[in-house]
């Protein structure tokens, strides 16, 4: 949520920073501004809505400077209009400051400046912070003569006045050869060249510039020069700290040739479930096998001993994910689980249980919500009896993020990086991560026996292949079908069991992308309420997958059919019954009830893709929404 990019060299800086704004787009796209540094002034330029408003405005203004700071925004603190897009500057306009995150106290400093004198130009949180660092230079403390840089040292003293979770980078006129950025729970990584150093909000920013990359941890900020980079602590004390060598590679932030991302990201999924099938499952082990374990997630006695109960927190997409994990969880190892929207868990956590798992899933690991439900859990059993302490596991498809320096295990979802608003891969790389968390507990609980463990397992080995089937056989159809809901307003999705979070989740991906409201529910639910919304002009996309449901699900669609519902049935079966009552078929193979949300998920997404598309909206970055949302 927001997106930040700076560059200190000897190249222009301006089409670096745009370049690596295009690439955090999905962080929000409210407005963008860059500001540069040229002849000693701070060159600042800023346009409402997406980049290429920004791009074209700079084609009169840009300068040759070789320092610089970008924006992307997504709107907290005022609307989406120039005067509250970033950077934003302080009176004398020679420091501009560009944030990503929140500043919770800004009222009351907003207040003190005021009273000061400081004039403010937005509504935003972020312009205490120039002010802020205007006021320290007005009375500059006496430093000591060892301190590396009176602006590093103004921004030490002014991020000890701000309280919130944020990320800042910024630059000043008179120090024109400094960028100094600072990590405070949002995400700020820095990227090492030859000669030249860049930081952002994300490394696809600057991966096709570096892959030598530092994530700074929380508290510390970092002062770039053409030099070289220093990085120390609130506290003022330098850190010693190696960049790492990053595995991604430019391509993968392309689209190659799709036409959006969302849709290159649905056509990578039966490799992102190989590459779990790989990691998650012992390819060696069968059922005579006591040796060895099928599962090899690797995570600790500590997490797994004694268990009683599972609690899991998450948001939208992830939440979804959790739903299937705690059916998976609960009957195949047994363990009672929770499923908690992390934004609602902070404010109303269930009761402490003894030998409790709290899980956090989040693809980004940047979610405020789930990351505060989890600080909250993780606090509250603290100094608690060894029973009642914090075991806390992320699954999450960012393994650097603030959720992996915040909960000691985690479940790398390998979905490679994800830049579609709407989740597609890394859905389906949650689901991987719970199939083995489920089969793993079932296993050392002995909950089911190794026949049926080796079934399933051997089961998820087929889905990729039938991921591709499905995408082959069907994308066309389901393409033909769209066009003829490219005008509907509402939409129902109905599931049961496994598939009830499909069926919020089919709802989900569509009304995210094309804006058409969408509502899932429990299949058997419907007639309690629901079914009143029911007539000609809303259809119904049913997931009716053999197993123990598949009858239940063809009643209720049956009602909705008496209701003049036009009916879509997912589903295998397209003879008997299913023929008589659907009046569309998204047919997808027959695999056992228990995998099948795998596979019934990729018709939905392909279907909201493909009405979204003919609507001709902007698939891959919807309105209102960001990729991680890290405000609360
Ligand atoms: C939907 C979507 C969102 C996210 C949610 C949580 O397509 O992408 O609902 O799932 O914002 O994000 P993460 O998983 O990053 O915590």
């Amino acid at each position: 949520m927001c997106g930040i990019v700076g560059y200190i060299g000897t190249q222009a800086a301006t089409e670096i920073l745009l370049s690596g704004l295009e690439k955090l787009e999905y962080r929000g796209y409210d407005s963008a501004g860059i500001a540069t540094i040229w002849e000693g002034e701070v060159n600042c330029v800023r346009a409402k809505g997406k980049l290429y408003n920004l791009r074209s405005k700079l084609e009169q203004v840009e300068t040759p400077s070789q320092i610089g700071i970008g924006h992307t925004r997504w709107a907290t603190h005022g609307k989406p209009e120039v005067y509250n897009a970033h950077p934003h500057m302080d009176g004398a306009m020679r420091i501009a400051v560009v944030v990503n995150g929140i500043i919770e106290n800004y009222s009351e400093l907003r207040e003190e400046l005021k009273h000061k004198g400081y004039q403010f130009l937005s509504e935003t949180d972020v312009e205490v912070i120039p002010h802020l660092i205007a006021e320290f230079f007005k009375h500059p403390p006496s430093v000591s003569p060892f301190c590396p840089s009176l602006l590093l040292e103004a921004v030490r003293d002014t991020v000890h006045k701000l309280r919130g979770a944020f990320a800042i980078a910024l630059i000043s006129a008179d120090y024109p050869d400094e960028l100094i950025v600072v990590r405070q729970q949002a995400p700020m990584v820095i990227g090492f060249g030859q000669g030249e150093f860049f930081c952002a909000s994300d490394t696809p920013a600057i991966i096709s510039h570096t892959r030598a990359v530092l994530p700074l941890d929380n508290k510390e900020l970092a002062r770039l020069t053409p030099l070289g980079v220093e990085v120390y602590n609130f506290a003022g004390e330098r850190l010693r700290k190696q960049p790492r060598l990053l595995n991604l590679n430019p391509m993968m932030v392309e689209k190659q040739g799709f036409k959006h991302f969302m849709l290159k990201e649905i056509y990578e999924q039966p490799g992102v479930v190989r590459a779990c099938l790989d990691a998650y499952f012992n390819a060696d082990w069968n059922v005579g096998d006591s040796t060895n374990s099928p599962v090899k997630l690797g995570l600790p006695e500590e997490i797994y001993a004694n268990l009683e109960q599972i609690q899991i927190v998450a948001c939208g997409t992830s939440w979804h994910a959790a739903l299937v994990g705690k059916y998976l969880i609960e009957q195949l190892a047994g363990i009672p689980t929770q499923v908690h929207y992390a934004s609602e868990y902070r404010y109303a956590p269930s009761p402490l249980t003894p030998n409790t798992l709290t899980i956090g899933v989040t693809q980004s690991g940047e979610t405020a919500d789930t990351l505060a439900a989890l600080a909250m859990e993780k606090e509250r059993r603290q100094d608690k009896e060894p029973k009642y302490q914090a075991r806390l596991l992320g699954i999450t498809n960012r393994p650097e993020s603030t959720l992996g320096h915040m909960v000691s295990q985690i479940i790398n979802t390998l979905a490679g990086i994800e830049i579609g608003v709407a989740a597609t891969k890394t859905f389906i790389a949650q689901l991987m991560a719970f199939y083995a968390l489920a089969l793993d507990l079932a296993y050392l609980r002995n909950s089911i026996s190794s026949i049926k463990l080796q079934e399933i397992i051997d089961g998820l080995r087929q889905i990729p292949g039938e991921i591709e089937a499905t995408l082959e056989k069907q994308e066309d159809s389901i393409g033909q079908l769209a066009h003829e809901f490219a005008e509907t307003q509402d939409f129902i999705f109905l599931g049961r069991g496994i598939n009830f979070p499909i069926a919020l989740e089919g709802a989900l991906k569509l009304k995210e992308i094309s804006y058409i409201h969408a509502e899932g529910y429990p299949a058997g639910e419907m007639k309690h309420g629901p079914i009143a919304l029911l007539d000609a002009k809303v259809p119904v996309v049913a997931i009716a997958m053999p197993g123990s449901v598949y009858e239940k699900v063809i009643s209720n669609a049956q009602e909705a059919k008496a209701r003049d519902s036009r009916l879509i049935g997912v589903t295998p079966l397209s003879q008997g019954e299913a023929a008589e009552i659907f009046n569309d078929f998204i047919p997808v193979s027959k695999v056992d009830e228990l995998l099948s949300p795998i596979l019934t998920v990729i018709p939905l997404q392909l279907l909201a893709y493909h009405i979204a598309a003919l609507r001709g909206l902007d698939v891959d970055q919807p309105r209102n929404l960001a990729k991680s949302v890290t405000v609360e």
